[in-house]
């Protein structure tokens, strides 16, 4: 394992842990004698986020444990799943402190995705997982997009080859680790790791297999063609599931440790994006979520499979077996929480927020492109940067922590943009993930999309997707549609406000025109 070099965060937080929410009334609880507990898994970028649901649907309570990310180079980004793992196994016995463990009947897991996890024939772990946001793959990306061929690679898996997918990862290692390459006995999505270390099963979900570039997603099954081109077996590859159907029950040693049942239900889960939108309720056609995470990503869902056909928008599988398109940015959250923690030193993102003047909304001097890990949609340039402009000697602070919200909002309206380009109609969306939380976010975002968003009961969209599906597994709802309609409310909506919405028009047509502007220059950047 390389760490030459390694530039790891801060080192992992002690475990916290709260009795946050109680997100639906006592009243709404379904009765019965018994109520069965599910445990929701969000393995994030950033740290593990562990939900335990009532049967009901109530968050009774969450843990989290952060984990080390590597940034070897720069626009390279990986981690230990070793790390995960330990995360998981610490956490689970935290969450369920003063709850009785045995009441727990399923688990489920939504997971950061494309993420190349690679094991030897003995289980273990070959090399640190490249994550969805590693840049390292531009010249394998190159080869699938201009030699494999875009409309190639569309018709076998109705996408094309960004940076962060798996398949480019795969080249990537076939060229620069044939050694590693070699060794590889199977491989898997990050979620499906943990899966793997609880159950012994190697499987995966159609939602998160759908990033690997190896799966003809409108047919759910591994693509033979997309295999060749990397140089896979279809035994590597993890077996294929719907995210709600049951991979297997807990290893009798792992149930022991998280003093959980043998017969505990694992389901397949889904890739966080799905699972967020379960979370949310954005199950069945023509709905939206946008999450605001380490990653933005705009999720628009339908009952039929369709794909967008200049590839800018991926085309993959839902976790309510339909299918969905979704444009992401790669550092959303992530932007505020570099700005403020890393440059500003504060933690406290509200507080820095009330040095943001009211009235200078739509009129911000100061333009922020997100860019910090490269760009994927809608550019696919892993040397685009991060970029403040327009400032000038009366530029304060709050203006620049103004510009940071505006700039991925900016983002997220490009992908909005994408989707409204091919006639598809967004009038309104949810909303999750950290940045959410924000309510002059949530307006900034409301505006510059000029639609309303939906705040449900809790931003804990994977978490709560993934106990959610698990709930599934375990017969307590009849389907994913079922579950999502009796379990996501909405707690809040911003509305968008006319004269805001016209302000942010005008800004946004100007931020448009930055990134084309410092393209080259970027390039120039990545060469030194
Ligand atoms: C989606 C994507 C990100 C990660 C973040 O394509 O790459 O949203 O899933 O965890």
């Amino acid at each position: 394992m390389e760490r030459h070099g390694d530039r790891r965060t801060k080192a992992a937080n002690p475990l916290h842990s709260a009795r946050e929410w109680a997100t639906i009334k006592p009243s709404e609880k379904r009765t019965g004698d018994f109520t069965m507990y599910t445990i929701g898994i969000d393995l994030g970028t950033s740290a593990v986020k562990l939900l335990l649901m009532g049967e009901g649907g109530e968050i009774l309570n969450i843990a989290s444990r952060e984990y080390p990310i590597q940034f070897p180079r720069p626009g390279w980004s990986q981690q230990d799943p070793e790390d995960w793992w330990n995360a998981v196994l610490e956490g689970i016995p935290a969450l369920l402190e003063g709850y009785d463990a045995s009441q727990v009947r399923g688990i489920g897991a939504g997971g950061q995705m494309h993420g190349l996890v690679a094991l030897d024939k003995d289980g273990a772990v070959l090399r640190p997982a490249i994550l969805w946001n590693d840049g390292r793959t531009q010249k394998q990306v190159e080869y699938l997009n201009s030699t494999i061929g875009r409309e190639t690679l569309s018709r076998r898996t109705a996408n094309i080859a960004f940076a962060g997918f798996t398949a480019p990862k795969l080249l990537w290692m076939r060229e620069n680790e044939p050694e590693l390459f070699a060794r590889i006995h199977r491989i898997m999505l990050p979620k499906d790791y943990i899966n793997f270390r609880l159950t012994g099963v190697h499987a995966t979900d159609y939602s998160d297999a759908s990033g690997t570039l190896l799966l003809d997603v409108a047919h759910k099954r591994w693509s033979r063609e997309m295999l060749d081109t990397c140089g896979m077996d279809e035994t590597q590859l993890p077996r294929l599931h719907e995210s709600w159907e049951t991979v297997g029950s807990l290893l009798p040693g792992i149930a022991a440790k998280l003093g959980l049942r043998t017969d505990t239900t694992v389901c397949a889960g889904a890739g966080d994006n799905a699972a967020a939108a379960v979370g949310c309720g954005v199950v069945g056609g023509g709905r939206c979520n946008i999450s605001l995470g380490t990653s933005g990503t705009v999720f628009i869902t339908s009952d039929t499979f369709g794909a967008d056909r200049h590839n800018a928008l991926h085309a993959f599988a839902h976790a309510d077996g339909g299918f969905h398109l979704m444009g992401c940015i790669l550092s959303a959250a992530s932007c505020n929480k570099w700005w403020q923690e890393g440059i500003l030193g504060t933690c406290d993102y509200l507080g820095e927020e009330k040095n943001i003047d009211p009235r200078r909304l739509g009129r911000n001097s100061v333009y922020y492109l997100p860019y910090l890990m490269g760009e994927r949609s809608p550019h696919n340039d892993p040397s685009a940067r991060g970029a403040f402009t327009g400032l000038r000697m009366d530029t304060s602070r709050g203006d620049m922590t103004q510009a940071v919200l505006e700039g991925v909002a900016f983002a997220i309206r490009d992908c909005v943009e994408i989707a409204r380009a091919q006639g598809v109609e967004i009038r309104s969306s949810r909303i999750c993930g950290g940045g959410a939380k924000s309510p002059l976010w949530r307006t900034i975002l409301a505006n510059v999309l000029g639609i309303p968003l939906e705040l449900p009961q809790t931003e804990q969209g994977p978490g709560y997707g993934g106990a959610m599906l698990a709930a599934v597994a375990c017969g307590a709802y009849p389907s994913v549609k079922d579950c999502a309609g009796k379990l996501a409310k909405v707690r809040d909506v911003t509305e968008p406000e006319p004269s805001l919405t016209a302000a942010y028009e005008g800004r946004y047509r100007l931020w448009r025109k930055v990134y084309p502007a410092l393209r080259t220059v970027f390039q120039d950047l990545s060469e030194m």
